[in-house]
């Protein structure tokens, strides 16, 4: 038999997005987010679906917090829209939404789940886009103004705050490769987006030990891993060289440890630093989390955007299209935990949690009226063996957010890709739990055993 165990106190959620889950982008005074004017353009999103529905998490969130309950989870991850809150981007505070969060908030906590907000997961105000997004530095200052709400009004009910949700996605597959909102293809965008991203995040967190709060703050990448495809050192120098532009970029600065030498002179070339923007963000964080789904062999290429390339792999494929590679979190955590050991002055050993970790597979509710998703099920053995391991193992590794309660939107994917451990008719709004699911209660419940 093999057995999942893990440490007493660690801690066990699951994630959702605003966007990909709310649905009501009408309702409640919100404003318009750039997905939602994204999702107008031709043949930018599959099928030209929207968010505009999703879910409709906004209207059952009663009844989705009593599944989480029911399964056992003892936190919900889920994100605040900056358009419910300051419809315009900046300037006046939209009461209605705030009193979504703090209903979605309370709930929670009547059912004793704690509460882990991200403050940012890609819903910008489009107003905010149309002065520049976070290619132009006005977004820090707005930034700030939108999170010094969020702690003012939802601090009593907040128990873990998370700043920004991938900073990758937000400036390079929204700003260099254009397959996110707002879908710019422009490099010198993209490195000014890096920076303002985690200005952004710099400022926030800032802001939020103003507040004498107490509940802890961070933020969470989805570094890459990127191992070389082949022993060659060109190929060795291509994983580094991915690894600084794609993780290091984001995470360095923010640990007190400025910008990796390889991004350096990109960040340099384009963006217009100022004096103390380094140690504005080098903020002192409580927790780092993690994001990870998968992970690529890299080459060497010269004509590739920053000479490189991902190379094709070997392993089973999820519905993405993406590698199931379990080793990957493993190089990926012991990695986060070496290179954060002495930031902020060597205080060492950050919390660490997995914030998002998950799978889409083509599932469907069988005549039983069960999804039976094995291929899930495996991936979910897999990765939470290796955080076992590593928990065991002495890792500060505090906790693990499956990603996601729900089937949702998937951003340009639209609803073809299915990520829940519930499974949703879009027609009816029906959830039905998935196999994996009650495979992940069992394991909640310290039975992870098969
Ligand atoms: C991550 C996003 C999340 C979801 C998963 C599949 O990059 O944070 O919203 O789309 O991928």
């Amino acid at each position: 038999m093999q057995r999942l165990v893990f440490p007493k106190d660690f801690e066990w959620g699951v994630a959702t997005a605003s966007y990909q889950v709310e649905g009501a982008v009408d309702e409640g005074g919100r404003g318009e987010c750039i997905w939602d004017t994204f999702s107008r353009k031709p043949g930018a999103v599959y099928a030209g679906e929207n968010g505009a529905v999703a879910c409709d998490q906004y209207h059952r969130y009663a009844d989705d917090i009593a599944l989480i309950k029911e399964l056992g989870f003892g936190s919900y991850r889920f994100s605040i829209a900056w358009p419910r809150i300051i419809p315009a981007g900046t300037g006046k505070v939209n009461r209605e939404g705030i009193a979504y969060y703090r209903r979605l908030c309370e709930e929670l906590r009547r059912q004793g789940i704690s509460t882990c907000a991200t403050i940012y997961h890609w819903d910008l105000p489009q107003p905010l886009e149309d002065a520049g997004g976070w290619a132009d530095r006005s977004i820090v200052g707005a930034f700030e103004e939108y999170a010094r709400v969020c702690f003012g009004e939802l601090g009593d009910l907040v128990d873990r705050w998370i700043t920004i949700n991938e900073p990758l996605c937000i400036a390079y597959l929204g700003y260099l490769h254009g397959v996110h909102a707002p879908g710019h293809r422009d490099r010198k965008k993209a490195m000014n987006a890096v920076h303002h991203v985690n200005m952004a995040h710099g400022v926030a967190v800032k802001a939020y030990r103003e507040t004498g709060l107490a509940a802890p703050i961070g933020i969470v990448w989805n570094p890459t891993t990127p191992r070389p495809a082949t022993a060659r050192p060109q190929d060795r120098k291509a994983a580094d060289t991915a690894r600084a532009l794609e993780t290091e970029v984001f995470m360095f600065p923010c640990l007190g440890k400025g910008y990796p030498k390889a991004a350096l002179e990109h960040i340099e070339n384009a963006v217009a630093m100022e004096k103390g923007d380094l140690e504005t963000i080098a903020q002192p964080i409580d927790f780092i989390g993690v994001n990870y789904y998968s992970e690529s062999p890299v080459a060497f290429d010269e004509k590739a955007e920053f000479g490189f390339r991902f190379e094709p792999l070997w392993q089973g494929k999820t519905d993405m299209g993406w590698p199931v590679t379990p080793g990957g979190l493993e190089r990926q955590l012991r990695w986060i935990a070496e290179v954060s050991a002495d930031a902020f002055g060597g205080a060492g050993d950050i919390p660490i949690y997995v914030t998002e970790n998950g799978c889409a597979y083509r599932d469907e509710v069988g005549a039983d009226g069960r999804v039976h998703d094995v291929e899930r099920i495996e991936y979910f053995k897999q990765h939470l063996a290796v955080c076992a391991d590593l928990a065991r193992s002495g890792l500060n590794l505090r906790g693990y957010y499956a990603w996601s309660l729900l089937d949702n939107f998937e951003w340009a994917y639209g609803y073809t890709k299915r990520f829940g451990i519930i499974h949703v008719d879009y027609r009816t709004q029906k959830r039905t739990p998935k196999d994996s699911a009650y495979f992940l209660r069992d394991v909640i419940a310290g039975f992870g055993e098969w």
